[in-house]
Formats: C-alpha cells, sequence, structure tokens
C-alpha cells in the first residue's frame, strides 16, 4: 500500500505550499502537523510558545506526528520545522512513508519567512530575534537531523512552488515504489 509523502525542512522551505499541491496532484488529503497541534490545544504556535513553553509544543507535536504518521489512509504531511529534532518522530516517519528535505539557503529560507510574515503576519516565534541569522543557526545545528530523517533531498534554490512540486511528486513515485 502506498506510504504517505512526508515534507521535512526548515521554516520557509516550502512544506504547505508544496505539500498542497502535491496533496491536489495525488488526490490525496494534506495534513499540516502544525495546523493539527494548534487544533488540539485551541492555541496558536505562537501562544502555545508563550504561554505553554517550547516543551510543551514539542509534546504535542510529538503526539500529532505519532497520530498522522498512523493513519491508514497515504496523505501528505508537511511538518512543523522541529519535527526532526526527535528520534521517535523521525521513527514514525521514516516507516510510514517517504521522507523528503526541501532544501534552501537560510538567506532564501529568510527572504520566504519574510514574504509571509508581511502577508499573514509574525507566526514565527523561533524567529523573533532575526531571521537569518536564527536560520543560519539551525540550518546547522539541525542538518544532521534532517540527514537522518530524508529519504531524498530536494533542492529548491531559484526553483518555483510548480518546479519543487514536480521534483516532490517524481523522487516520491520512484522511492514509493520501492518500498511496496
Ligand atoms: C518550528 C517551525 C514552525 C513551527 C514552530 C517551530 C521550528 O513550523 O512548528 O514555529 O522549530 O523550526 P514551520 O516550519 O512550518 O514554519
Amino acid at each position: 500500500m502506498a506510504g504517505h509523502l512526508v515534507l521535512v525542512g526548515l521554516m520557509g522551505a516550502g512544506k504547505t505550499s508544496v505539500g498542497e499541491r502535491c496533496a491536489h496532484m495525488l488526490g490525496r488529503g494534506f495534513v499540516d502537523t502544525d495546523d493539527l497541534v494548534e487544533a488540539t490545544a485551541h492555541l496558536s504556535v505562537a501562544e502555545i510558545f508563550d504561554t505553554l513553553g517550547e516543551a510543551q509544543f514539542r509534546q504535542l507535536e510529538r503526539a500529532a506526528v505519532a497520530d498522522v504518521a498512523a493513519s491508514p489512509e497515504p496523505l501528505v504531511i508537511a511538518c512543523g520545522g522541529g519535527v526532526v529534532l526527535d528520534p521517535d518522530n523521525r521513527r514514525a516517519l521514516r516507516n510510514a512513508g517517504v521522507v523528503i528535505w526541501l532544501q534552501a539557503s537560510p538567506a532564501e529560507l529568510g527572504e520566504r519567512v519574510a514574504h509571509q510574515e508581511a502577508r499573514d503576519g509574525a507566526a514565527r516565534p523561533l524567529l523573533r530575534d532575526g531571521a537569518v541569522g536564527t536560520l543560519e543557526r539551525l540550518a546547522l545545528v539541525r542538518a544532521p537531523a534532517y540527514e537522518a530523517a530524508a529519504h531524498e533531498v530536494v533542492d529548491t534554490a531559484g526553483r518555483s512552488i510548480d518546479a519543487v512540486t514536480d521534483a516532490v511528486l517524481a523522487a516520491y513515485r520512484a522511492l514509493d515504489a520501492e518500498r511496496a
């Protein structure tokens, strides 16, 4: 049976936009782990960080990942940027599907995040102290976790959302066929 298509990567990598398009192309449901956490807590991600703290956010996130990975229906899953830090999350996602790491330079991620925040308001508590500097640090610190989580890397540098979607779907189809 087909496995989930799981997207991981830093904030601004395009997991949600690309994930939504992949879900549309595959005729599948789309789930974003941040949305699940927000629905469970009845609070936004920023409010959870501010009122309950990051540790509590990570716990809610772990429960959301376990739930969605266990779905019998194959889904497209966009993971919050920090999901890969937890070894149980990595294991659950790798076992339940194909994990693809959307990569981009910190400068490019910073531009996308700034663009999104200008449109939707500031939603990323970890980037309040300066996006590009933080993204550079997170890129270094988290690279081993993304590597350990992912079956495949897709470089998003200078590519449109449609081009990235095509590359992700091609990688997913090839790897999901191998899993079967
Ligand atoms: C986080 C990424 C965010 C969200 C939270 C923490 C992270 O998700 O889960 O703000 O630790 O990288 P996106 O990657 O979808 O922005």
